[in-house]
């Protein structure tokens, strides 16, 4: 559980976002916050959907390259996983690397994480499970992962996809400080440019999606004693080609005011809240990236049939 301290601190973090972003010519709130509780959840839920391509393509990759993975690292003793989620995909490592002893999920849906750990707990008794609060872009390695350890810094899910190139470019300099020296990155990148596959997987018809896009104004009115009316935001995603990313919206129905912290925002019929970008970068691109964050190509693997999705395996120079 979180102590009331980090649950205020939380607060007020969620609060300087909303407020700073709602300021914003465009409005925008950062994606990172879907992910209270019930968002980790819902997110889960998409993952299940048919449209949502990416989770079960991934997770067939991945199935398949374990063998491979235990012949290129032999001597793997540690995992890390920022944006670890339920762990799902994480757990085809677990039961495959011979000679992990530690494995460091790291989210920020503190609730979520620490239910995950449990149950990984009694799954795995023989693997260390150490589960970091926080946000994954600023978090160090705590000193008990010794320098002489192996490590692997795990991060499917496309997860990269959510951030803007020169954040990307960040997060891969930070996962870089964090695998250290002979370390590694295995990484899920979202290479998919057909647009209606994307629009589908994003505007699933069982609504999930929208109740998780929505989802972040129930979470503004529960703990930032907003007043957001959830009929009159409509979820919208849709694809930007020049940009090459699924952007999603919540668009306002109508010309509305919203209070928070004594705040008033207006907002004209058809004013979107930008919440999440899903960038799908293409191959040689990434490549490049990579290359500049000091990530070296070691091999990828792209799934032959249903998308350009790419898992692929960097080792540090
Ligand atoms: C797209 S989901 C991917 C989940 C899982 N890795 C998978 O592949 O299915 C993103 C995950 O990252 C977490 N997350 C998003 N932004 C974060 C941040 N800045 N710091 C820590 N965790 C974050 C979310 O809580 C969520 O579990």
């Amino acid at each position: 559980m979180n102590s009331v301290s980090d649950f205020d601190q939380v607060r007020q973090a969620f609060m300087t976002d909303v407020i700073t972003g709602l300021h914003q010519a465009q409005k925008t709130i950062p994606c990172k916050w879907f992910y209270d509780e019930t968002g980790s959840a819902l997110f889960e839920d998409i993952t299940k959907t048919p449209e949502y391509y990416p989770t079960r393509v991934e997770t067939a990759l991945l199935g398949s390259i374990t063998p491979a993975l235990s012949e290129i690292i032999p001597n793997l003793g540690a995992i890390i996983e920022p944006g670890s989620g339920a762990s799902i995909k994480t757990r085809l490592l677990l039961e495959t690397q011979p000679n992990l002893t530690t494995y460091l999920p790291i989210d920020i849906s503190a609730e979520f994480l620490n239910t995950t750990a449990e149950r990984l707990r009694l799954d795995f008794p023989d693997i260390d499970i150490w589960p970091m609060v926080g946000d994954f872009s600023t978090t160090f390695l705590p000193d008990q992962i010794g320098a002489d350890i192996e490590k692997l810094v795990f991060f499917p899910g496309s997860t990269i996809g959510n951030f803007n190139p020169d954040e990307a470019l960040g997060l891969l300099r930070n996962f870089h400080a964090l695998a250290g020296q002979r370390g590694w990155l295995l990484i899920g990148v979202d290479t998919t440019q057909d647009a209606d596959q994307l629009h589908a997987a994003y505007n699933d018809k069982a609504g999930i999606t929208a109740r998780f896009n929505k989802n972040l104004l129930v979470r503004a009115n529960r703990e930032l004693d907003a007043d957001f009316d959830l009929t009159q935001f409509r979820h919208d995603a849709r694809y930007n080609p020049s940009e090459s990313r699924i952007e999603m919206h919540l668009v306002s129905a109508c010309e509305q005011q919203v209070t928070i912290d004594d705040e008033r925002f207006d907002f004209v019929a058809g004013e979107s809240i930008f919440t999440e970008s899903c960038h799908k970068y293409a191959r040689d691109r990434f490549l490049a990236m990579a290359a500049t964050s000091g990530w070296q190509l070691e091999q990828l693997w792209q799934d032959p049939v249903e998308s350009g999705f790419t898992l692929m395996l960097f080792r540090s120079r």
